[in-house]
């Protein structure tokens, strides 16, 4: 189907919304550009140029290169959203109990699509930390129960596990994994050291936010399904960066973020539960009404942020124009443009596995007998880069991550900065 017809049946035409919100692509220059899409652009400079100035409003005074804490939105999307608020409070309630629970469903059905799954299996959440905590409190751990974690999975996780160890009395093991591993297999292996018979539970990363390192979950997943060991997944990071459909996991249970590489407002997560596994969780919000078998057992909220869930439908529609495919390529050649040449810096340690499978936009360095906190502020005084430290297990590292307004001129300028630190 041609792009256009695409985001016209996706994002302009399918809602009944009372209102005619703003055309996503009303001016004419941008429908231009939607017809230049292709994969073949990753590495088109002048591209990219023409597509952050249509499509991006960011401050030039710093070059941004912390884009993992969320995903600014582009600006037909924000427009979107600032309609979304305006008529939201001119319809009010009438819209809410009018037209709004079917507009809702259409909502679903959108993401259903994109995220190749059935409706039935999905939630919309205000985040992953939310989406996490209704798989991890709703799996009924018992005192004794053993769940294993791997140190470089995100912290409000391991709390919400160490919070249960205290709660009910499951015991929490902690592997690591290879930074740099030489095949699936190594990680793999970490896990089933650690599997005893006693294991209910092994949460895991797709994509991990220090290193950006991607994990072979599919083969995590295939390895404990017999020993009946729930495989929760954390994929906050990966979801709408690289090319997946949820079900490719292999996992039961997967928590995601629309406000990171989605491109959604702030405030909005997924919950994916394989439909035959929505039994197995208990309700963290009380509920009492819904079938077991009903995922809208799990999200007995209350009142949401409207704007922001009806601001999915042009968040979609922006994915759809630029394609995951599309985005995964370009994101993956900004990082390999710096980390290949960082690598060859004399006393740089690049912390992130670069192959093609294994890390996309997110990756990490440091550099030897520097604190990297001075590293991450030298870069922001000296160029004018916006990066961020993280902690890494025994050591501390600068996360840097380009996203699609990001351009290889900013890179470049990132590379002279580590150069000239790494020669300090
Ligand atoms: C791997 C990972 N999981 C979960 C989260 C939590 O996302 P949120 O704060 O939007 O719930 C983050 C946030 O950066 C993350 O990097």
């Amino acid at each position: 189907m041609d792009r256009r017809n695409l985001l016209k049946q996706v994002g302009i035409t399918a809602l009944g919304l009372p209102f005619a919100y703003s055309n996503l692509f009303a001016n004419n220059q941008s429908n231009d550009l939607v017809e230049e899409f292709s994969d073949e652009k990753f590495n088109d400079e002048a591209f990219w140029k023409k597509f952050k100035k249509e499509f991006y409003d960011v401050s030039d005074n710093f070059i941004n290169l912390e884009n993992g804490y969320f995903g600014v939105q582009s600006i037909p999307v924000r427009n979107a959203y600032f309609e979304h608020i305006k008529t939201i409070n001119q319809y009010s309630s009438q819209y809410l109990r009018g037209n709004y629970p079917k507009d809702f469903e259409r909502i679903m059905e959108l993401l259903a699509q994109f995220s190749k799954v059935d409706k039935g299996e999905l939630l919309i959440t205000r985040n992953a930390t939310e989406s996490m905590n209704i798989i991890i409190q709703g799996l009924g751990l018992k005192k004794g129960d053993e769940v294993i974690l791997n140190k470089q999975d995100y912290f409000s996780m391991i709390e919400t596990f160490e919070m249960l160890e205290k709660q009910v009395g499951i015991r929490i093991k902690v592997i690591r994994i290879p930074l740099l591993p030489e095949s699936d297999e190594e990680i793999v292996k970490r896990y089933e050291e650690a599997v005893t018979p006693k294991t209910k539970c092994i949460l895991t990363t797709h994509m991990i936010h220090l290193t950006g390192q991607i994990m072979p979950i599919k083969k995590i997943v295939d390895r404990f399904r017999e020993q009946d060991i729930n495989v929760v997944v954390d994929a906050a990071h990966s979801f709408a960066q690289i090319e997946f459909g949820l079900k490719d996991l292999g996992a039961d249970f997967v928590g995601v973020n629309l406000h990171k590489w989605f491109g959604n407002p702030l405030g909005a997560g997924l919950l994916y539960v394989k439909r035959d596994r929505i039994k197995d969780l208990r309700p963290l919000f009380g509920d009492s009404g819904k079938n077991v078998n009903d995922i809208r057992k799990l999200g007995h909220f209350g009142t949401l942020s409207v704007p922001i869930i009806l601001t999915i439908t042009e968040a979609m529609a922006f994915n759809e124009m630029v394609t995951t495919s599309l985005k995964e390529k370009r994101l993956r050649y900004l990082q390999n443009y710096w980390t290949k040449q960082a690598e060859n810096i004399d006393r740089v340690r690049v912390t992130t596995p670069t192959g093609s499978d294994r890390s996309c936009a997110i990756a990490s360095f440091a550099i030897d007998g520097l604190n990297t906190a001075e590293v991450v502020e030298g870069l922001y005084k000296k160029q004018n880069v916006f990066t961020v430290i993280r902690h890494l297990e025994d050591q501390d590292i600068a996360r840097v991550t380009p996203t699609l307004y990001n351009n290889t001129r900013e890179l470049d300028i990132l590379l002279e900065g580590i150069t000239e630190l790494a020669e300090s």
